[in-house]
């Protein structure tokens, strides 16, 4: 499948489109941002790393009857995906406090939340991501009732199935961030997983292993990528 036109060009990520309307080429590059873009850089390979980790990811989602946009991989840096008619909220669930909850809230970075928080942020880098509610949701068109329920139940779907997965490479699954949108009327997960929008620890030694090492400056980031991504079985 050719790329033909640039759809859009995300901070990390561009998006194509093909000669099939319903689908789509996503090509991870290189760059890295945080803070809503404020800091922004290149590093070496880590397109090639996010995409592969993003296809193994998604087809293993995929396999636990998680509806997922990915088709194939069709290079280092691109994938076929179907083109979801995206909904504009983020979806976060935290098994560990860490980030922004423990800045809001003053909390302990660290303490296991049991159960886990859902959380819904709108995706606006001009607002800063501001986090919403599902009334906020509905009120605004965002999303319907049965959208809502539907991201949920996946979202927390997707918790089991990666909790488990990543503990069996001795990490913990601290939070992560999904996104989706609607094909055929269906609600279906888009845009990526990979460690740049996830935190992972360590589990013995609690060493960061996703990108708060770039937000941090902690050096070594794609390198702890391809260590996560080796110890669940992703060949680069
Ligand atoms: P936070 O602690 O900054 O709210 O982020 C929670 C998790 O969601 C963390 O793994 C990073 C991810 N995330 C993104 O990847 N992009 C975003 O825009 C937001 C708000 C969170
Ligand atoms: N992904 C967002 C950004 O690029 C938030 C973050 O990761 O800090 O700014």
């Amino acid at each position: 499948m050719e790329k033909r036109e640039l759809l859009y060009s995300g901070k990390a990520k561009s998006v194509f489109t093909t000669d099939n309307p319903d689908l789509m080429v996503l090509e991870f590059r290189n760059d890295t941002s945080a803070f809503d873009g404020k800091k922004m850089e290149q590093l070496d390979r880590k397109g090639l790393v996010n995409n592969k980790f993003n296809a193994f990811i998604m087809t293993k989602l995929s396999e636990a009857g998680i509806p997922t946009h990915f088709e194939k991989l069709l290079s280092d840096t691109d994938a076929l995906v179907k083109r979801l008619d995206m909904i504009e909220l983020e979806c976060v669930v935290r098994n560990v406090a860490a980030g922004s909850l423990v800045r809001r809230l003053g909390v302990e970075e660290g303490i296991d939340l049991n159960p886990p928080t859902f959380e819904l942020f709108l995706k606006n880098d001009a607002l800063g991501d501001p986090m919403v509610n599902e009334y906020h949701a509905r009120s605004f068109g965002w999303a319907d009732d049965a959208t809502l329920d539907k991201m949920k139940e996946l979202t927390f779907k997707v918790n089991t199935v990666l909790k488990q997965l990543f503990l069996d490479g001795d990490m913990l699954l601290v939070d992560y961030k999904l996104e989706f949108g609607i094909f055929n009327g269906e609600v279906v997960l888009g845009d990526e997983f990979s460690p740049d929008g996830c935190r992972l620890w360590d589990k013995n030694t609690r060493e960061k292993l996703d990108k708060d090492r770039f937000r941090q400056g902690l050096g070594g980031v794609v390198e702890a990528y391809e260590e996560v991504g080796r110890r669940i079985g992703v060949e680069f």
